[in-house]
């Protein structure tokens, strides 16, 4: 099989894109999710669901299910750089914003998880063997409770970007993964965060998967200056609204780049 390149994944892009835009100005309404089948991001060709979801009994699921934990979630499990004996390397910064639900209402006390890579873009993971360093004062996982208006915070370092081998010279804009749990292991949503001005993202088929641009913006955050820290970290600002027109784009079951 011919190695695919940037060129041919750009430009299958590009074509999908640009089939989307017609059909738009022919007056079909926005989409703004991801396509689960969306050619350019391969592994989601084979993996897709081709059928409709197997409706099962939530209670009997909730009986195996991961599990909200036997302990309260500590305040210092949001505080990334502080779970080994040195500091990670990268730039340090604050993550923060709320969980809203379509009508502006803060979401309290929802589990918030967020992964991610390391500021050289390696993953502590057995899949993830690329030659970047690991580093060992930084495992990449954290969790923290919403507030009573329905505010999330992490302190963490910058991920960034990596290698996966979608085609040749594939890289993912940098990027967090978080995981909402919802009142139950059925609710649980997941999706990313990107930051602003990646080059990367025009290139990226999983960013670009979702068709609708104002969509896609809503997963990258904003820098925001006040909530940066003299001498000490930035400041990112990210807002995750679970229903409605400006809902944020969750991810499907089964993605894992
Ligand atoms: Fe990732």
């Amino acid at each position: 099989m011919t190695e695919l390149t940037q060129g041919d994944i750009s430009a299958e892009i590009a074509e999908l894109h640009a089939a989307y835009d017609a059909r738009r100005a022919a007056g079909m309404p926005a989409l703004d999710s991801a396509q689960v089948d969306f050619a350019p991001y391969r592994s989601s060709v084979l993996r897709h669901p081709t059928k409709n979801p197997k409706l099962v009994d939530p209670e009997s699921i909730e009986l195996a299910s991961p599990a909200f934990g036997h302990r309260d979630v500590a305040a210092v499990e949001a505080d990334l750089t502080v779970q080994h004996s040195g500091e990670p390397l990268g730039e340090r910064m604050v993550v923060t914003g709320r969980v809203l639900d379509g009508d502006g209402r803060p979401v309290r006390h929802q589990l918030v998880e967020v992964w991610q890579a390391n500021a050289s873009g390696r993953y502590i993971h057995q899949r993830d063997q690329h030659p970047a360093p690991l580093d060992p004062n930084f495992t990449g996982a954290g969790r923290c409770i919403t507030d009573d208006d329905g505010w999330y915070r992490f302190v963490t370092i910058k991920p960034g970007a990596y290698p996966w081998k979608n085609h040749v010279n594939a890289w993912r804009p940098a990027h967090i993964h978080f995981s909402l749990f919802g009142t139950d292991f059925t609710q649980r949503l997941v999706t990313q965060m990107y930051f602003p001005g990646d080059p990367l993202f025009p290139l990226d088929p999983i960013y670009q998967s979702i068709p609708d641009q104002a969509a896609r913006d809503r997963l990258v955050a904003t820098y925001d200056h006040d909530l940066s820290s003299p001498e000490w970290s930035l400041g990112y600002r990210w807002d995750i609204v679970l229903t409605g027109p400006k809902a944020t784009w969750i991810e499907p079951e089964g993605s894992d780049a």
